[in-house]
């Protein structure tokens, strides 16, 4: 039986393993947290996705899956370790790839002739080819030797189990060799189709798509901002000028977060500073969102105060990057709470995807709805259900219904 190693466990990682261990290949998982592979080991996930708990469980017990703290020798390596930006203070931020050249590092260790190595972690134009580079110096290799791919992950987070199957994928070889290896591979599970192409085209094509969504949600938020102005409903005037057959604008919210959309365009902007100034914008119009938001929290607590003589409770509802999610990575909502608390206003957070959070309490849903002011920052399914009354209600996401305000 094959061997398959997958180099980092987290919302991808995890998934690929899975998944894998439900084909031929044999599947180790690899995760510098101890934590993690404990867990992991025991047949508990470190995060929630629909599906991933049974399908965890069912390969645990049947032995096609182990985790452990370091790789072993096998035939196959998929390196799904975080590549977050620099937090350097740049006005473009850079790509921190220590993550991902600490992984080759420790698979360096244990590489032999011929194997396949696929990069998955999403990777500014030209990671490849330095991680060859990095691979031959480390272990005498070159990049007919080592197969080395990069096959970008674009998998929607709550649906990861699905779409990991049945998405296409992109797969650019530093070799066209090494672009076939790794198609074979993904047949084992795969139902979309595999393109090939090479390395540098496969980078940008994750990085382009980021981007794009990343662009048409600037549009759409800064609409929402110039909506707010006229006093116009921003989600009525999208519905409406959607009617138009050739025009789909995105629904506007509390910025844009998480792992992904968040972060890669800066890898284009950063590469290429000089010829990308609607990507950079775009960036800078999602993040002044979030401070527009903030800001309208601010002058409906004023207000509310001036008229009552009081400070309000504030209910927030949503704090994860996105709807359905428990993840909080560059969550926009966050960061706004984070500022809410630290300006020692009275909240109260409901959060249904989080059983807590280390830096304040979590509160259940009817305890946050008897707050004076409500704040929508999430549209969780969950949420749809809420019909309060007699309230200010502050809905940025399209949460409660289609004419809040
Ligand atoms: N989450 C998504 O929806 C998504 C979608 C598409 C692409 N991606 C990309 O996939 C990559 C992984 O993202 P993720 O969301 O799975 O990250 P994650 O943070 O959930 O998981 C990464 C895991 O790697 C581990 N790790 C870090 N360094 C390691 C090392 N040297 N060796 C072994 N393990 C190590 C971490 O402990 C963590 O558990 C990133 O480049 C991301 O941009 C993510």
């Amino acid at each position: 039986m094959k061997k398959c190693c997958i180099v980092g466990l987290g919302y991808i990682g995890l998934p690929t393993a899975i998944i894998l261990s439900q084909s031929e290949y044999l599947v180790s998982g690899v995760d510098v947290d101890e934590n993690i592979v404990q867990k992991i080991n025991k047949g508990e996930p470190h995060i929630q996705e629909p599906d991933l708990k049974e399908s965890l469980e069912i390969a645990i017990k049947s032995g096609k899956l182990k985790a452990s703290l370091t790789p072993s020798i096998s035939d196959a390596f998929i390196i799904a370790v975080p590549t977050p930006f620099k937090k350097n203070k740049k006005s473009i931020p850079e790509a921190n790839l220590d993550y991902l050249f600490n992984s080759i590092r420790s698979i360096a260790k244990v590489l032999k002739k011929n194997d396949l190595v696929i990069i998955e972690s999403t990777s500014p134009v030209g990671t490849t080819k330095l991680s060859s580079k990095l691979i031959h110096k480390l272990t005498g290799f070159n990049e007919k030797q080592i197969k080395l791919a990069y096959c970008p992950e674009r998998v929607l987070p709550g649906n990861i189990m699905h779409e990991i199957v049945n998405n296409d994928r992109i797969i650019g070889g530093i070799t066209s060799e090494a672009s076939h290896e790794a198609k074979k591979l993904y047949q084992s599970f795969c139902k979309g189709n595999i393109h090939l192409t090479n390395s540098k085209t496969a980078e940008l094509t994750k990085l382009a798509e980021n981007s794009f969504r990343d662009v048409n949600i600037a549009f759409a938020n800064e609409l929402s901002m110039v909506c707010d102005k006229y006093g116009i409903n921003a989600r009525e005037l999208i519905k409406l000028t959607n009617y138009h057959p050739r025009v789909n604008i995105l629904n506007p919210g509390s910025g844009v977060g998480g792992h992904c959309i968040a972060i890669d365009p800066w890898f284009i902007a950063s590469q290429c500073p000089n010829i990308t100034p609607l990507i950079q914008t775009s960036r800078r119009v999602n993040l002044s969102k979030t401070k527009w938001v903030y800001e309208k929290i601010i002058s409906a607590v004023q207000e509310y105060s001036n008229k009552k003589n009081c400070s309000p409770q504030i209910g927030i509802f949503g704090i994860t990057f996105k709807s359905d999610s428990d993840d909080i990575r560059e969550s926009p909502a966050l960061e706004i709470v984070k500022k809410l608390i630290s300006k020692g206003l009275k909240i109260k957070v409901n959060e249904p995807n989080l059983s807590s959070h280390n830096k304040f309490n979590l509160f259940k849903e009817e305890d946050v709805l008897d707050s004076d002011i409500l704040v929508f920052l999430v549209p969780h399914s969950r949420f749809k259900k809420i019909k309060p009354k007699n309230k200010l209600i502050l809905d940025f996401c399209g949460a409660v219904e289609i004419h809040a305000k």
